[in-house]
């Protein structure tokens, strides 16, 4: 069976930063002005005041301390309280196509690749700028990439559901070399009104070269192998779609917007990704402490101290399980391929590591990787 590599990484980062203080004092003014604009209601106990947010409770509950957005005036903007975004049109590229193509330029620059010896691109993430023309297709041609293209979605998980179509795709001698991207703007899907979640997303795109592991530069990580697991969970939705507008009574809903049961998903994911990580290691002889790397997905600081923990009995050091959440928050598919990106150009040869990202469906995914 032929032998798959990651060859190269590459990093688009959004203009703009949000700090907790900038994000909390814009969160509370607008909670005034709502509550202001209110007041007979709320005097009359027909309704309940806003609450403020709070720096300390993100930091405390999170880890998360600022995040990186495509706009910030209109997310600070008490009376907007979401980006501006113009429509583009349809002959100019995408805002998703565009930070997908300058993560991919790099990436395939790290991995000593041109653009025409892709012959497989896939988009996956948690959010599609449109359903079609597929997003992928669009990026094959502003690259100039050849083969086939498409976008799929398994939310935070798709990154590590990405890889292995990636890979199964090499492994079958349907593509060579395969370019998987994930383009998050997940300050399109937040509620920035909504204190329980208005600090958890930010906005970036990751990008991996996968080829065959003997036209691969020296360096590159071999993919030792792959697990994907999924359980149905409502615990973290997002009810948009093409059929919201035949139901006028939903049309703008909280629903339609990612919504989630933070503790819920705390309790039941950590356990799930431990266990799914752990006996995946077990299948291939590994133990969890003979890992250098754990790259996990950056949802949450203490979920990912508690998964690791499990893991290896004991504490993790950063070196074990770098974090990248608190300068770029949640960025679902893209978080744990930040920190693969980001950490793992020391690893010595032969040193092993795992990445590892879950989040909605319940979904959940670990590629091992050798060092070659
Ligand atoms: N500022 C101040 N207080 C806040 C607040 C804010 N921004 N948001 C919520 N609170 C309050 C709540 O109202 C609640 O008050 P109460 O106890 O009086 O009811 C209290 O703080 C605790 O809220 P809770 O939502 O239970 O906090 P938490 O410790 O569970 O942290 C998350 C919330 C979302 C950070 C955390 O649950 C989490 O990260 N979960 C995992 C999510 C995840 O991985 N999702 C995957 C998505 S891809």
């Amino acid at each position: 069976m032929q032998r798959v590599v990651i060859s190269g990484t590459g990093l688009y980062t959004p203009p703009y930063s949000i700090s907790n203080e900038e994000l909390v004092a814009a969160f509370n003014e607008y909670v005034a002005l709502t509550n202001e604009a209110n007041r007979a209601a709320i005097e009359a106990g027909d309704m309940a005041p806003l609450a403020p947010s709070s720096v300390e409770f993100i930091e405390k509950a999170s880890g998360i301390k600022s995040r990186y957005v495509m706009e910030k005036s209109g997310i600070l903007d008490p009376a907007r309280m979401h980006p501006h975004i113009p429509e583009r049109p349809n002959e100019a590229l995408s805002l998703q196509a565009e930070i997908a193509v300058a993560a991919a330029r790099e990436a395939l620059a790290n991995a000593g690749r041109r653009a025409d010896e892709v012959d497989a691109v896939i988009v996956a993430c948690s959010n599609m700028q449109r359903p079609y023309p597929a997003v992928s297709i669009e990026i094959q041609q502003a690259l100039g990439c050849g083969g086939y293209a498409f976008d799929m979605n398994v939310a935070c998980s798709s990154a590590t559901f990405g890889i292995e179509q990636a890979a199964n795709a090499i492994k079958a001698g349907t593509a060579r070399v395969v370019l998987v991207l994930n383009p998050e703007i997940c300050s399109g899907h937040l509620e920035f009104r909504d204190r329980d979640c208005h600090f958890i997303f930010g906005d970036v795109c990751t990008a991996v070269v996968l080829e065959a592991e003997g036209e691969a530069k020296a360096g590159s990580f071999e993919v030792l192998g792959t697990k994907l697991a999924t359980v149905f969970s409502n615990n973290i939705r997002n009810n948009f779609g093409f059929l919201n507008r035949f139901d006028e009574s939903g049309i703008g809903a909280r629903d339609k917007l990612f919504v989630q049961e933070g503790r819920k998903v705390f309790k039941e994911v950590c356990p799930m990704v431990a266990e799914h990580v752990g006996s995946h290691l077990q299948a291939h002889d590994i133990a969890p402490t003979d890992v250098k790397r754990y790259w996990l997905h950056q949802a949450n600081l203490a979920m990912n101290q508690l998964i690791v923990k499990r893991l290896l009995g004991r504490d993790a050091s950063l070196e074990e399980a770098p974090v990248i959440l608190d300068e770029y928050a949640n960025t679902s598919s893209a978080g744990s391929i930040i920190a693969f990106h980001k950490y793992s150009g020391d690893l010595a040869a032969g040193e092993l590591g795992v990445i590892s990202s879950f989040g909605a469906g319940y979904s959940v995914g670990s590629v091992i990787l050798r060092k070659l």
